[in-house]
């Protein structure tokens, strides 16, 4: 049996006449990651602060690993890892200063801290800068630091509220490998994203949230095989797929643009064979671009909106 690491049951939250979750019922089991992803003003940090207790709810109950969460309870709060969607960094600390600050809170014995803050540093490559202050850092550099400061009571559940906004593509990509590590060795993590791509590379399940309610859910496969649309292949023009264009039609709708072939499988089947048609017919497949559907089309579909960035 996969255990329920948390529990949210009919969360609802308002703020005045604003209401930012609205009976959110959701199940984490241990180990998972969990991606919620959602535009913004969609509840999602309201939910983040309602798990580790900043926030009380207006109704509803969440427990984490077996307890009950309640506002401020420390209990809870050494069970959680908060990765903040602002950076709560001192600029005029240095990164090692900051995350002594940070261990100083949950009472970690002198020398394990010491240990951990060293292994933390190097874990995400900061570790020769630690004795630069954080306002020297990179956005990136910035992040990681926020990361890993949630990271020193070694809590079971790591919450990550959009951790790489304003990051460039490696460090984004360095952030990315060092969380599915957290998530290998154990730890179940919450990721808030507005990214598509975030999601689907990072996340093994999927809750799409939307005006405070969860409007889809399931395995990120699951869920993009519920998009009705199918994939498209795009076949730039050159002499050589113009002249094929009959052979391409063999496998679907076919549509001509100025620049290129849009081209719908009727049956998604038969991609492999359209594949190997192409290496019989001498077309490069770099002439030729699959698109698979995306979650923003699924967004889309659920929604009628776009997601936006
Ligand atoms: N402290 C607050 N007081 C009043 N309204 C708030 C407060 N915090 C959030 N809200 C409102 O609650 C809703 C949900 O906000 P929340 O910050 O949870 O969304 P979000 O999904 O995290 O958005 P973003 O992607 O922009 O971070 C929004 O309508 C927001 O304006
Ligand atoms: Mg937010």
């Amino acid at each position: 049996m996969v255990m329920s690491m948390i529990n949210i049951q009919q969360i609802t939250k308002k703020y005045a006449t604003i209401v930012a979750l609205d009976a959110v019922t959701l199940e984490v089991r241990q180990q998972e990651f969990f991606g919620l992803l959602g535009p913004n003003g969609a509840g999602k940090t309201t939910l983040m602060n309602l798990l580790v207790g900043y926030l009380n709810p207006n109704s509803g109950t969440i427990t984490i690993d077996g307890d009950k969460v309640t506002q401020d309870s420390l209990e809870i709060r050494k069970k959680i890892g908060f990765v903040p969607q602002s950076l709560a960094l001192y600029d005029e600390l240095t990164a090692q200063e900051n995350l002594e600050v940070f261990g100083q809170m949950f009472d970690i014995p002198r020398k394990l801290l010491k240990k951990r803050i060293e292994d933390q540093l190097h874990a995400v490559e900061l570790y020769d800068r630690r004795k630069d202050k954080v306002k020297t850092f990179s956005g990136g550099m910035k992040r990681r630091l926020n990361i890993i400061a949630s990271l020193l009571h070694d809590p079971k559940v790591l919450l990550c509220d959009e951790p790489t906004v304003g990051v460039d593509p490696q460090s984004r990509n360095a952030i990315f490998e060092f969380l599915t590590s957290l998530n290998k060795q154990g730890k179940t993590i919450i990721y808030t994203t507005h990214y598509m791509e975030e999601a689907e590379r990072l996340c093994s399940r999927i809750g799409i949230i939307d005006h405070g309610k969860i409007i889809a859910l399931g395995s990120t496969d699951t869920l993009l095989e519920q998009l009705a649309y199918e994939e498209t292949i795009t076949i730039h023009k050159n002499p050589m797929t113009v002249k094929n264009q009959k052979g391409f039609e063999k496998f679907g709708e076919l549509l001509e643009e100025d620049d290129y072939f849009e081209l719908k499988p009727t049956d998604r089947f038969l991609l492999s064979k359209f594949f190997a048609d192409l290496e019989k017919q001498g077309i490069q497949y770099s002439w030729v671009e699959l698109h698979r559907p995306t979650l923003e089309a699924l967004f889309l579909q659920l929604t009628g909106r776009r997601l936006r960035d």
